[in-house]
C-alpha cells in the first residue's frame, strides 16, 4: 500500500490537461453515476448482506453459530458467531459497538482498526473465531470512568483531526497502539504507524499533529 501521506489520487497524471476540459460534462455525468451506484451497492451490502461476514457473501449453507466468549474492552462478552464472521461484524452488529467503522471491508483503509493484545488490527479482516482469549479494545473502551474523553481523543479534537470523522476511530486506535509501545515517537514513526489508516478528507497533517500532541501529554 502506498503511504497515504504522500499518495494523492491524481498523482498518476491521468485525467489532467486539455482533454479533461473537453470532457468535463461527460465526466460529471460519469461521476454522478458512480456515486449513485456506489451508494446503492454500499447500502445493499448492509441491508441485504446479513451478518455472515464482512461482505455481501451469505453464510455457507449449513453454517451454524457457535457461542464464544470474547474479551472486549475488559469485559467478557458471550456471543453466537458464524464460522465466517469477521470481528468488525461481531463488534458492530452483535455487540452494538458501532464506533468501529466499516468502509472498504477488505483490509485497505483502516477504518475498522481495533487493538488486539496491543497491536493495531483490521477487524474486517479478522475472523472472530480466531480472536480466542486475546484482549480486544475498541474506541468505546477509551472512555474514562465518568465518560470523559481519553487524552488521545482530546488531542485529536484540539488539532482538528476529524473532518467528516469516519476514519477517526481507526486513526485513534492506531495511535493508542503506537503510544503504548512507543510513548515518544518521532513524526516519521507516527506517520509509519498510521500509514494503514486512510483519510478521504486528507487530514493527514492534522492527524500527525494530533499524535505528536498526544505524545507530549503522555
Ligand atoms: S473496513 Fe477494514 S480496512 Fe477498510
Ligand atoms: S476525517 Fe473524513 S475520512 Fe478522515
Amino acid at each position: 500500500m502506498k503511504d497515504p501521506v504522500t499518495f494523492y489520487p491524481g498523482e498518476s497524471g491521468r485525467g489532467t490537461g486539455v482533454s479533461v476540459l473537453k470532457n468535463k460534462a461527460s465526466r460529471r455525468a460519469f461521476i454522478k453515476g458512480v456515486i449513485a451506484s456506489g451508494a446503492i451497492a454500499g447500502s445493499s451490502t448492509f441491508l441485504f448482506g446479513g451478518i455472515g461476514g464482512c461482505s455481501s457473501d451469505q453464510p455457507a449453507a449449513g453454517a451454524v453459530e457457535r457461542l464464544l466468549s470474547l474479551n472486549v474492552n475488559g469485559r467478557v462478552r458471550r456471543v453466537d458467531v458464524l464460522p465466517n464472521e469477521t470481528l468488525a461484524m461481531t463488534l458492530r452488529y452483535k455487540l452494538g459497538l458501532t464506533g468501529t467503522k466499516l468502509s472498504c471491508d477488505r483490509g485497505e483503509c483502516g477504518a475498522c482498526t481495533v487493538v488486539i493484545d496491543g497491536v493495531s488490527t483490521y477487524s474486517c479482516s479478522t475472523l472472530t473465531h480466531m480472536v480466542g482469549n486475546r484482549q480486544v479494545r475498541t474506541i468505546e473502551g477509551l472512555e474514562g470512568p465518568d465518560g470523559e474523553l481519553h487524552p488521545i481523543q482530546q488531542a485529536f479534537i484540539d488539532e482538528l483531526g476529524p473532518q467528516c470523522g469516519f476514519c477517526t476511530p481507526g486513526q485513534i486506535m492506531s495511535t493508542v497502539a503506537l503510544l503504548e509501545a512507543n510513548p515518544n515517537p518521532t513524526r516519521d514513526e507516527a506517520r509509519h504507524a498510521l500509514s494503514g489508516n486512510l483519510c478521504r478528507c486528507g487530514a493527514y497533517d492534522h492527524y500527525l499533529n494530533s499524535v505528536m500532541r498526544a505524545a507530549q501529554g503522555a
